[in-house]
């Protein structure tokens, strides 16, 4: 898959966003070691605290799907009817989600549309992260 490409699966995953609080929609696209692509948006609760953002939906769905390597993730984000200006960057709860499968390696996207984005790793959105080699 191109970057183009899985930047538009982020922003098609957006468009399931519930985010009736904070009418801030967020799309995610995370792509496994063997090709395959698990979207996530972000889903949010009338009691707040059990929100879940678009990246750990992703995270989620293909972890319980038996998937647990992953190269790369495009994160797309906007105020519900508005284009966005900033990129939108993962939480601290997400960058240390992904850091679990992901390590220092994963390559993250942070589009503004198919053209305009930034491109960086995990480890320099979660530098030293703790992980299971911490563990061992
Ligand atoms: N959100 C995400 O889904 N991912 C991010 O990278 C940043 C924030 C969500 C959480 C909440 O539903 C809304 O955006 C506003 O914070």
């Amino acid at each position: 898959m191109t970057k183009q490409e899985l930047i538009r699966a982020a922003f098609a995953a957006r468009e399931k966003a519930y985010a009736p609080y904070s009418r801030f929609k967020v799309g995610a696209a995370l792509e496994a070691k063997d090709g395959r692509v698990f979207t996530g948006c972000n889903i949010e609760s009338a009691t707040y605290t059990p929100t879940c953002c678009a990246e750990r939906t992703a995270l989620v769905k293909a972890v319980s799907e038996g998937v647990r390597e992953f190269s790369r993730i495009a994160i797309v984000g906007a105020a519900e009817g508005k284009v966005n200006t900033l990129v939108t960057s993962p939480c601290g709860v997400c960058r240390q989600f992904l850091y679990e499968f992901g390590g220092d390696e994963l390559e993250v996207i942070l589009a503004k549309n198919e053209e305009d984005y930034l491109e960086m790793t995990l480890g320099q959105l979660l530098p030293i992260g703790f992980g299971p080699a911490n563990l061992e």
